[in-house]
């Protein structure tokens, strides 16, 4: 497999690619990594420019959007959630058409799935989904590389999710899990289970890939043997503030604790996708504080800044993996 296979093609969610092209890509990155330690440029797309939406904010994505392209050669321009016609003035469809007309590619991070691919299918160059409420699949390949360098491999790796399974996190750990042939557990309350289409699918791929896929309110059952815990925030971004109080009760007894931890293999690690809610420092921290009494939500600040967190490496992460996805769709040549 080479650059080649992924020219010109659109970066949606990773139902659309196979297991081989999903390692392809997490070796590319993994390569990308070494040659930025070493100081070694790869600015071969100079001259090319990319167009960055985000109709939700972001730090991670945005940044490893910039310096990926910067590092590649590429100029970016951003817009950013108030600053474009996006949705408001102009449709999806022909925003596509006059963005493709000027950038080689286009980065959106929104709402629904059903937009970046509307964008996908009018834009000529290709389209990179940065986060949607269903799926965030960059995330998930610099998960993948984070593992692989704790592990060694993919195959056969025990994640235990916990917390709303029916989001983009959750729903992308499931696909790329099943994919890579690990065995994923998501454990919440039973009203945070993903869409169960999905499910079977995810279930039907792990099946090929001796993967497999389990749905459990038991945080017991999820943690044993687990090799990897993960977990996200209660309310994703675009949420209204008004589920906090259900989200709280119903997802607290999914909070990752060391307690929790300790179920797990000896030398399991801790991800999160982040940002994350594991102490008073956020304004939003605060003000669940003060309204419910909580000192950290998701995950104990304990095991967040435990040895065996891994979460900061996982955000480094973002960068060099998404350097690959643009460099492999632009054609970049090894
Ligand atoms: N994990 C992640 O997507 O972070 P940002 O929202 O900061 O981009
Ligand atoms: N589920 C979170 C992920 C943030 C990276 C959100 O959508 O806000």
């Amino acid at each position: 497999m080479t650059n080649e296979n992924f020219k010109g093609r659109d970066f949606l969610k990773l139902l659309d690619f196979t297991s081989e092209e999903i390692e392809y890509l997490v070796d590319l990155a993994a390569d990308f990594k070494k040659k930025k330690q070493n100081g070694i440029p790869v600015d071969r797309l100079r001259g090319r420019n990319i167009a960055l939406i985000f109709e939700k904010t972001s730090t991670r994505t945005r940044c490893s959007f910039e310096v990926a392209a910067h590092d590649l050669g590429i100029g970016t321009t951003y817009l950013d959630p108030s600053g474009s016609q996006i949705g408001k003035k102009e449709s999806i469809a022909d925003t596509a058409r006059v963005l493709a007309s000027m950038f080689d590619g286009i980065e959106y991070r929104g709402y629904g799935q059903e937009i970046v691919e509307e964008l996908a299918k009018f834009s000529k160059v290709p389209v990179w989904n940065g986060l949607t409420n269903e799926f965030h699949p960059t995330q998930m390949l610099a998960d993948l590389l984070t593992i692989r360098e704790c592990f060694g491999k993919l195959k056969g790796i025990k994640l235990a999710y916990f917390g709303d399974a029916r989001y983009n996190t959750g729903n992308s750990l499931m696909v790329v899990g099943a994919k890579m042939g690990m065995d994923v557990v998501l454990c919440s309350s039973r009203k945070y289970f993903p869409d169960p289409a999905l499910v079977k699918q995810c279930e039907e791929i792990a099946a090929k890939t001796g993967g497999s896929i389990l749905l459990t309110e038991d945080p017991k059952e999820a943690a044993k043997d687990a090799d990897v815990f993960y977990t996200d925030v209660w309310v994703s971004m675009g949420e209204p503030d008004e589920v906090w109080q259900e989200r709280i009760t119903d997802l607290l007894p999914y909070r990752i604790t060391s307690d929790i931890m300790k179920l797990g293999k000896e030398n399991a690690v801790f991800m999160h996708c982040l940002p994350a809610f594991h102490n008073l420092k956020t304004g939003i921290g605060e003000k669940i504080h003060e309204k419910y009494g909580l000192n950290e939500m998701e995950v104990t600040d304990e095991v967040f800044e435990s040895v065996q967190s891994v979460v900061f490496q996982e955000a480094e992460n973002r960068m060099h993996t998404i350097k690959a996805v643009i460099a492999a769709t632009l054609g970049y040549q090894k």
